[in-house]
């Protein structure tokens, strides 16, 4: 999910490669490497946890010889990032090096079935086992290209690979599979990446890659293929963007990218892990907790901030799915509240960072009184991935914005999955209700686009209400959260305040606030609090607030209560969280905007909070 380079051509490569890493170093990443062949067909590399700088300091002023080469930054998804599961990888015999962006799905059995041929293996990498699988065709068919699609003929997953061969090292090939990945044409010279900030700076002259294709780069030629060996004819594109922008894939901010990317991101968590036709969920990082899972007497989950919030719709979803007792808990709390904890609970522990002090202490009591705990992590590797007994990750890629957005509905996806896993298997949960879930959960990222989509819509709204002082959320049942999330979004990265409430609780107090220069963002989709988040619409109206509702696209009932209306498909309720938080995650976004806030980082805010 990060960074690809590599370099074919009359200059030398290393340099050429190093430049293009650090033009990807924007994206996030945890280690870096660079394999590079030289005259006499030697493959040298370098690879090393930590930035792009910190392996260029390794070489310590020695320069690896070569017209030809291949680098990465990282973002783990299996194995620690490590030196080890750094890429390049290599087959056992070195004879291929390759680096790849994405997740070989079936690694397991690839690997497997290697392992019976006779390979060994010395990372925790998938892609590793995508070098020897190309290595295992190379022996039989002598022809690089055909060991490469043959390789891919096999793999289930996604990639952007780009690998070389010793013993044809007149040649990069690269292929890809919903992963991007795009080549450059120089005088003589091609330049591969992964994104067009490593490659502008050259040419502007680039291919794109579609899906299910493959490129072999020569110096001086190129020739694109289907991976089933279909010849291919592509029209140079010329790169419109300037570096800079480029650097942001386009966007003004990493949070709007980030917001915009979550069609992908969520399927990056649910990818491989369900059966659509059944609603069977695998979770291969919690198989050692299932059954532990499915006869829980109780469930804590655990978590700060945004991460919190993810966990109170896990309580309301797991409650209703799977009808285990679930409690949430701010970490920080829970850690000095000497909480009553047995070796039979277990802990959730949620986070986008991994290193969150206050979740990690939390997390280290919940361990010290005997209790299961597992991570929700997005960070692969990092202290709470490490240290909790299991977990599974998010993948939900690299968040660099300091307001989280594609981790939130990432983390909400995770509890889903975890809540199929166990409804399932308790029999909490129908057969043809798992069923129905699945089949929406497929069409999910669709309905995220037509939210993206209309992003302007929003824009409009928050010119409106740039200048409010206070703001108010109102959502009932699993999206009372979301109403709690939307109002940090805002206070966050706007510096306007904002409380989120549930919908009935209002009268109880915050109704006190309501005049008519206080706005009130309702969450309305339809559910089975429909009719009562209605009469909670008319209690603000009655005191002159401004209602601005989040409503399904056929709702028309909802204009008769509504100055302003952020419209959203209609879904299945344990997905209208994920849903709802989109347009509130704009809202923001364009009212701190208009204000001219610093979005990406927000005046005393840390991405993530080490201390306690
Ligand atoms: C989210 O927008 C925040 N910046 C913050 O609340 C964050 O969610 C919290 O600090 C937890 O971080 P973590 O997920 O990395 O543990
Ligand atoms: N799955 C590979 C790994 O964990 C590639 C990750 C990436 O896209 O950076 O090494």
């Amino acid at each position: 999910m990060c960074g690809i380079v590599g370099y074919i051509g009359k200059r030398n490569s290393l340099n050429i490669i190093f430049d293009g890493l650090k033009r990807l170093e924007y994206r996030g990443y945890d280690s870096a490497g660079v394999a590079v062949i030289n005259e006499k067909n030697e493959i040298n590399y370098f690879k090393k946890a930590g930035k792009v700088k910190e392996l260029e300091n390794e070489f310590n002023g020695e320069v690896l010889e070569g017209k030809i080469g291949i680098g990465h930054t990282r973002w783990a998804t299996h194995g620690e990032p490590n030196d080890n599961n750094a890429h390049p990888h290599f087959d056992m015999n070195k004879n291929i090096t390759i680096v790849h962006n994405g997740i070989i799905e079936n690694f397991k059995t690839l690997k497997k079935k290697l392992t019976q041929e006779g390979y060994t293996f010395s990372t925790d990498t998938d892609t590793e086992v995508l070098a020897n699988l190309i290595e295992y065709y190379y022996k039989s068919k002598n022809n690089f290209e055909i060991a490469v699609r043959l390789a891919l003929s096999e793999v289930e997953g996604t990639y952007g690979i780009a690998c070389m061969c010793k013993s044809e090292p007149d040649k990069i090939i690269i292929a890809r599979m919903g992963s991007p990945l795009m080549f450059g044409l120089g005088k003589d010279e091609i330049i591969v990446s992964s994104d067009a900030a490593a490659i502008v700076n050259h040419t502007k002259n680039v291919i794109y890659l579609e899906d299910g294709e493959m490129a072999v780069l020569k110096r001086d030629s190129f020739q694109i293929k289907t991976i089933d060996d279909e010849d291919i004819q592509r029209e140079v594109q010329q790169i419109e963007y300037d570096l800079e922008e480029i650097e942001k894939g386009g966007f003004e901010h990493f949070m709007l990218k980030e917001i915009c990317e979550q069609p992908e991101s969520i399927q990056n968590t649910y990818r491989g892990r369900i059966n659509f036709e059944t609603g069977e969920v695998k979770l291969g990082g919690l198989d050692s907790v299932k059954e532990k899972l499915i006869n829980a007497k109780r469930i804590i989950i655990t978590g700060c901030g945004t991460a919190w919030h993810a966990g109170l719709v896990g309580e309301y979803i797991i409650e209703q799915f799977c009808r285990i007792p679930t409690e949430v808990e701010y970490a920080s709390e829970f850690r000095y509240r000497n909480p009553v904890i047995s070796k039979d609970d277990i802990v959730l522990f949620i986070s986008q960072s991994g290193e969150t002090a206050d979740t990690r202490a939390a997390m280290k009591e919940a361990q010290r009184l005997g209790a299961t705990a597992i991570g929700i992590v997005n960070v692969v590797g990092s202290t709470i991935a490490r240290e909790v007994d299991c977990g599974t990750y998010i993948h939900a890629g690299p968040e660099i914005g300091v307001a989280s957005t594609k981790a939130f509905t990432s983390q909400l996806m995770s509890l889903i999955l975890i809540t199929l896993m166990i409804g399932k298997h308790k029999g909490t949960i129908s057969e043809s209700e798992l069923k129905e879930i699945a089949k929406e959960l497929k069409a999910l990222p669709e309905k995220i686009k037509q939210i993206i989509e209309k992003r302007n819509d929003y824009k409009f709204v928050a010119e409106e209400f740039k200048d409010s002082k206070n703001f108010l959320y109102l959502g009932r049942g699993f999206n009372f959260p979301v109403a709690l999330e939307g109002a940090l979004k805002l206070k966050e990265i706007s510096y306007i305040h904002a409380e989120g409430y549930p919908a009935a609780e209002m009268k109880h107090g915050p109704i006190a606030l309501i005049d008519e220069n206080m706005p009130v963002v309702f969450i309305a989709t339809k559910d089975k609090t429909y009719d009562k988040i209605i009469s909670n619409i008319e209690e603000i109206k009655a005191r002159k607030g401004k209602i601005i509702t989040i409503a399904t696209d056929d709702d028309t009932e909802i204009n008769n209560y509504s100055d302003y209306i952020l419209r959203v498909p209609n879904t299945l309720p344990i997905f209208s969280p994920i849903l709802n938080s989109i347009p509130l995650q704009f809202l923001s976004y364009y009212i701190a905007t208009a204000r001219n806030c610093n979005v990406d980082q927000p005046r005393n805010l840390a991405k993530s909070v080490t201390v306690e």
